[in-house]
């Protein structure tokens, strides 16, 4: 199947671009991303494009084939026509920095909103144990690649920029499902986080990011739905609701004015109500109930190294940086563990650092 075929790349910036034609050798055995390696070799040798691994694993060479979000080191040329036109265009829901190669720290601003796994307070780390069971049902999760495909998909976004702030996307809805399933994880508001902070109620299950996963995750049968089913049953199911308040403690209590306990750890509630988009809902109740067990007065570091420049592109860290490495995308300023001040689930180290 040698010969040339015809492509047709997107060439620009933030302040406009194009489709261009070129005519490209294409090799048997041949990914859309060795063609794109061809153009930089021939035709178009400033053509800019994201790639590490080629092997499906660094999740860095996301772009539209056709019209569809892919890897290009994953799409074979032999699943087109020999005399089909290849159209190669960026990811269409994040800013254009040049190019093929578009500004993606949206993802990581809502990665770092994410409560992170909060381990037991009276286990040390070494001392975790699980079933295998639970190993398995949350490894699904962990076959995430970053790659931001279902993100880039998903329409709540990819058409509606307002929504961005309050919609964290398919990514972090599996984050959020995978803690909730962890045994060991001790912060039990996972779904409620999700519905209150993360947007869960946006997704309306069209299932769009799940068939552009490349690591075939189920992220709306086995994260989504799930998570949903389980806020729905909490909050409204009349069973539920009445078996909680006679056989289980609730998950969080009262403990004075403003303040509330979750599991032991004692945070003081904003005056006034906090904004929450609770799933879009403005009922007050389910307002109320998606704001506990939240620390909404935690600091957030911010980043102090800009991820772009002031043209929209990204700097050469590699050779500007004051030390090896880039900076992180979380922040040069953020040092792991996280201090328990910043995070925002109930860490039981938050009451010590009270007194
Ligand atoms: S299922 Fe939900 S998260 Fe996935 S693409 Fe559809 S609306 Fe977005
Ligand atoms: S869930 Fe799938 S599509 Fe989304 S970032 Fe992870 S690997 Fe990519
Ligand atoms: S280059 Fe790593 S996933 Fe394509």
């Amino acid at each position: 199947m040698g010969g040339k075929r015809h492509f047709r790349v997107w060439r620009g910036d933030e302040s406009g671009g194009e489709l261009q034609d070129y005519q490209v050798e294409v090799n048997e055995g041949e990914v859309v991303l060795d063609v794109i390696h061809r153009l930089q070799a021939t035709d178009a040798p400033d053509l800019a494009c994201r790639w590490n691994c080629k092997a499906g694993k660094c999740g860095s060479c996301s772009m539209e084939i056709n019209g569809m979000p892919k890897l290009g080191c994953m799409t074979r040329m032999s699943t087109f026509e020999e005399n089909e036109t290849v159209t190669v265009t960026p990811l269409r829901t994040f800013p254009i920095i040049r190019d093929l190669v578009t500004d993606v720290s949206f993802n990581y601003e809502k990665a770092r909103e994410t409560p992170a796994f909060a381990p037991p307070a009276d286990l040390a780390p070494g001392e975790y144990r699980m079933q295998q069971v639970d190993v398995e049902r949350s490894q699904e999760f962990r076959k995430c690649i970053e790659c931001f495909l279902c993100q880039n998909t998903c329409h709540v976004v990819r058409d509606h920029e307002e929504n961005k702030q309050a919609f964290a996307g398919p990514r972090y809805f599996i984050r959020a499902a995978e803690l909730d399933m962890h045994p060991l994880d001790a912060k039990t508001d996972r779904k409620e986080y999700a519905q209150a902070e993360q947007g869960l109620g946006f997704c309306n299950i069209t299932k769009c990011c799940t068939e552009v996963c490349p690591e075939h995750i189920k992220i709306t049968d086995n994260a989504i739905i799930p998570m949903k089913e389980r806020v729905v049953d909490r909050r409204y199911d009349p069973l539920v609701w009445l078996g909680s308040k006679i056989f289980r403690r609730p998950m969080t209590e009262t403990v004075g004015h403003g303040e509330t306990s979750v599991l032991g750890a004692v945070h003081a509630q904003p005056k006034g109500g906090v904004h929450s988009h609770a799933g879009g809902s403005h009922d007050p109740h389910a307002e109320a109930e998606a704001q506990r067990g939240v620390n909404w007065h935690r600091q957030v570091p911010k980043p102090t190294v800009p991820p772009v420049d002031e043209h929209g592109r990204l700097p050469l860290t590699e050779l500007t940086f004051d030390r090896p490495a880039a900076p992180s995308p979380f922040g040069d300023d953020v040092t792991f563990p996280m201090p328990v001040e910043h995070l925002n689930y109930a860490h039981p180290e938050q009451d010590e650092k009270k007194h």
